[in-house]
């Protein structure tokens, strides 16, 4: 029997479409040319299956989602405690590109604001160039974040090599079948659904959704949960990653970005099924 999902995945986004509010992101010039008309959402169930629809083909750059998936691989790679020295779990209350260091500790406030993603980055993974340089061109606010948090003593590398690597990291491409599957994974208790690969522990998976859940939608986190009610990350290409652990990840794109840096239409697509699917936590 052919599935109504999609069907109503197309309803959904005739729904959000006439809500062009907001506008792309302008200090990345790459993305100021962004096509606003594009919309895409797609869901991936943790048995591997994928619903799409719209412009699921169209590739953006990843931004900050990346950071989610870096804190995972921190983790792994130094082991939870390390990272907890490094790099604290609260939310700022404030934009992504503040510094907003720990009292005290001189942690960056959590994982999910730049401060905190430039502390844990090492990834290694092929960008989009053009994105790449256009950021690179205007990053003066990130690499002053780089210079901050070597001179707090958080991190140790040449501060221009990790902001850089950032950049990178944020230029990857992807469309949206790529996030809902990377996002079913995490739902999977870090178990690829499809090849069943273990890719990141369950702890990890745990830390990740928490701080997500907290801090993955900045200064807008609490409006968030209290109406969406999942872990959810943003990134300011336009994209908008949820989850729903134990069954679904999804992820939306559409350029035209709030006051905050979040994808209007995305929001109100994750209105939508949160509201129809019964999604929220509580
Ligand atoms: O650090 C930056 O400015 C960007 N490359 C990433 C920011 C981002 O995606 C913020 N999210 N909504």
């Amino acid at each position: 029997m052919k599935s109504p999902i999609p069907d109503y995945l197309k309803q959904v986004l005739e729904h959000v479409r006439p809500q062009d509010g907001g506008t792309p992101a302008d200090y990345i010039e790459t993305l100021a040319k962004a096509d606003t008309s594009r919309l895409a959402v797609a869901l991936a169930m943790v048995d591997g299956q994928i619903y799409s629809a719209g412009d699921d083909t169209v590739e953006f750059s990843i931004q900050s989602i990346s950071k989610a998936f870096v804190y995972a691989m921190a983790i792994e790679d130094a082991g939870l405690e390390a990272v907890l020295a490094k790099i604290g779990v609260e939310p700022s209350g404030d934009a992504f590109n503040k510094l907003s260091l720990e009292r005290g500790s001189n942690r960056p406030m959590n994982p999910m604001i730049n401060a905190g993603a430039i502390t844990a980055h090492l990834s290694n993974l092929s960008v989009d160039e053009e994105v790449y340089e256009a950021e690179l061109r205007d990053a003066d606010r990130n690499m002053g974040i780089g210079y901050m948090l070597k001179a707090a003593g958080i991190i140790t590398c040449v501060p221009r090599e990790a902001v850089t690597g950032y950049i990178r990291q944020c230029s990857i491409n992807v469309n949206v079948k790529d996030l809902a599957m990377m996002l079913a994974t995490l739902c999977n208790a870090g178990i690829h659904p499809v090849t069943g690969e273990s890719i990141i522990p369950q702890t990890s998976v745990r830390q990740v959704f928490s701080v997500m859940t907290t801090c993955g939608m900045y200064d807008a986190a609490g409006a968030w949960v209290s109406r969406i009610g999942i872990p959810a990350k943003s990134g300011v290409a336009g994209a908008i990653i949820g989850a729903l652990p134990g069954q679904v990840g999804i992820a939306t794109f559409s350029p035209r970005l709030d006051e905050r840096g979040n994808s209007v239409r995305g929001v109100k697509i994750c209105e939508r099924l949160s509201s129809d699917m019964g999604l929220h936590m509580m």
